[in-house]
């Protein structure tokens, strides 16, 4: 009796997992929405709250993944209280596209929101482009 609702309980954890994914759109589209998000915020006058000042995210780092450098920049922007609306759907598309619960970013170098977006900017389009390269093959 155990085992078998324990089998029917993983079964049903896998399908919700297959069901959830299904609904997820493609990545590629996500990540084109994050970046069009940032041109948006980095073409204004200034970047919204441009004072701002958010723990550093090492994008350049080679050691960690794709997944865990968005979830990071998602965690430094998400302490970002005031405009709080306006990095909202950024934020949004971030965790749609790391799909993490948690990761662990050090807050001890900090740079300004308006350093911040250009490099997150540059760091996806890098990703985007390396994507469609491996799409193309
Ligand atoms: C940041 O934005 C404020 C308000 O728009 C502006 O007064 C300030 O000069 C900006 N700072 C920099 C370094 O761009
Ligand atoms: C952000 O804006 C600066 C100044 O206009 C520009 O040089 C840079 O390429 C922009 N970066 C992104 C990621 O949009
Ligand atoms: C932009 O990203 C590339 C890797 O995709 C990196 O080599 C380069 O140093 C970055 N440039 C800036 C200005 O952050």
């Amino acid at each position: 009796m155990l085992p078998s609702l324990k089998t029917a309980f993983t079964l049903l954890s896998l399908l919700q997992l297959i069901s959830f994914r299904g609904v997820t759109p493609f990545p590629q589209q996500i990540l084109k929405e994050v970046i069009l998000l940032i041109q948006q915020l980095n073409s204004s006058v200034q970047v919204p709250c441009n004072d701002t000042r958010v723990a550093q995210v090492a994008f350049t780092d080679q050691q960690v993944t794709n997944q865990d450098l968005l979830c990071q920049a998602d965690m430094a922007l998400s302490k970002v209280t005031r405009c709080k609306e306006i990095y909202e759907p950024l934020i949004t598309n971030l965790k749609r596209l790391h799909g993490k619960k948690n990761c662990f970013l050090s807050d001890e170098n900090e740079i300004y929101l308006r350093h911040f977006l250009p490099a997150l900017g540059n760091f996806t389009q890098g990703m985007y482009r390396r994507r469609g390269l491996l799409a193309a093959q």
